[in-house]
């Protein structure tokens, strides 16, 4: 297994591009099983959790090509509708099959993802919208078998206690727009990267009003086409890159991200005296002497903070004065990263749902675990603001999410090696 070698070496400096988004991509992907004809996707992210979406639509009969880096050709012309659990296991994001095997083939058999360390992960809202669609919902032996033969538009409500589900929406867009009759989603997400699945359906044919807010009206098309699209930037690369630059008051350009995809993290961050330059595609990071302000955040759905840059934003509070407290309304329990931040040296307690972090606090290296893929990214981020070296190990997670991660950080002077375990220290290996 991989690991990380991660030093403090002053501050990052330099220009990094952001690739395309994982969370855009992966419904993106999995829409492609709507028509029979080729959709060609382009800016998709070189990662594992990519492979797992395109080994799934291969079982499920798809041709799938990937003529140069980033671009995939999927040709779904005879699928199949039983994703079995060996594939959905590794990755949450196939309950995202769901949507396209209801619409395309009006059944579905789909295992049911399992436990994930960032809390509980239930798909109860995804099942209320597809039974609204007059689809029958069975679960027995750890499957979801859908019976869509008599499904019909209907008016679905997917408001949970934290708001919208993300793949929850993408899941009954895509089951809806080749769905007979009129379909109003409500309380439906309003991400980035739902607003990019509307307009590749659009372009594949399907009929969706309201785009970008949370109330989405499909009218179901008898069928959809081929099409060509480009995935968008992935926010939470950039914010990482946006707080591994800030925690080591560097002076680093990100281009080709809209900030408007970032709104409530920037503007923390300014909150925070972190000085920036943004434009309409980039975002650069200014140096500053001192420290920042400490901030309250609280996480929510789009457009609040994403919960996706929690852990990282728990680094750079670590190392901040002053007390910042910072509330998880999505997954109550993601606070993973937060020991093994401790045993770096921060001074942080979770009460409840909070995480209250004094700082600013001296991070020393150590030998850390990484748990989930954003936890992962805030441990290398505090190893740069540490003396000392940090080892990271179980990065497999990180490599679910950040494309040549390590690449573009060493591009910016960071002191980040992928080893592997067998270079542990011997006081680490295991015996
Ligand atoms: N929820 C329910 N019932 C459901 C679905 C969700 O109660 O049927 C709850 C969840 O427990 C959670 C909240 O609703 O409290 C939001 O969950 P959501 O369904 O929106 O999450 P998701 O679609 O499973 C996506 C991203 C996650 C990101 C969340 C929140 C993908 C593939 N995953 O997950 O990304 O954290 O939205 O923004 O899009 C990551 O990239 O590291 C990651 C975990």
């Amino acid at each position: 297994m991989d690991v990380f070698r991660v030093e403090g070496n002053g501050p990052l400096e330099g220009e990094i591009r952001i690739g395309g988004s994982k969370n855009a991509a992966l419904p993106i992907l999995a829409a492609s099983l709507l028509t029979k004809e080729t959709v060609t996707l382009k800016n998709i992210p070189n990662l594992s959790d990519i492979r797992f979406m395109v080994e799934i639509l291969e079982y499920l009969g798809a041709e799938v090509h990937n003529p140069e880096l980033g671009t995939w050709e999927i040709t779904a012309h005879r699928i199949s509708h039983i994703a079995p659990y060996e594939l959905v296991r590794k990755m949450r994001a196939s309950v995202c099959l769901l949507g396209p095997l209801i619409a395309r083939l009006k059944k579905a058999e789909v295992s049911i993802p399992g436990g994930c360390v960032i809390g509980p992960r239930p798909i109860d809202l995804h099942l209320k919208g597809i039974r609204k669609l007059n689809c029958e919902v069975e679960i027995s032996n750890g499957y979801v078998t859908v019976d869509a033969s008599k499904s019909r538009g209907g008016h679905v409500f997917l408001g949970g206690r934290s708001g919208s589900t993300v793949t929850g929406t993408a899941n009954i867009l895509m089951a809806s727009v080749l769905t007979p009759g009129i379909t109003r989603i409500e309380s439906a997400a309003c991400e980035p990267e739902i607003v990019d699945l509307c307009n590749l359906l659009v372009k594949m044919g399907a009929q969706i009003e309201n785009i970008g807010s949370p109330e989405l009206i499909v009218t179901g098309v008898s069928e959809l086409k081929g099409c060509e699209h480009t995935v968008i930037p992935d926010r939470i690369e950039a914010g990482t890159f946006i707080t591994a630059a800030a925690i080591t008051k560097g002076h680093v350009k990100i281009q080709g991200i809209p900030h408007s995809f970032l709104g409530a993290f920037l503007d923390k961050l300014q909150e925070a005296a972190l000085p920036m330059e943004i434009s309409d595609d980039s975002i650069t990071v200014l140096p500053y002497k001192g420290s920042l302000n400490p901030v309250d955040i609280i996480t929510l759905p789009y457009p609040g903070f994403p919960t996706d840059l929690q852990a990282q934003m728990c680094a750079l509070m670590s190392i901040t004065e002053g007390l910042s407290i910072i509330t998880e309304r999505i997954y109550p329990n993601r606070f993973m990263h937060v020991p093994e931040l401790q045993r770096m040296g921060a001074d942080i307690a979770i009460e409840g749902p909070s995480a209250i972090i004094k700082g600013p606090c001296d991070f020393s290296g150590a030998p850390v675990m990484a748990s989930d893929l954003r936890a992962s990214a805030a441990l290398i981020l505090a190893g740069f603001a540490s003396k000392g070296v940090t080892w990271v190990q179980r990065i497999y997670h990180l490599d679910r999410g950040y494309e040549s991660f390590e690449q573009k950080l060493s591009s910016l002077g960071a002191k980040i090696e992928r080893l592997s375990d067998t270079d542990l220290p011997n006081d680490l290996l295991e015996k």
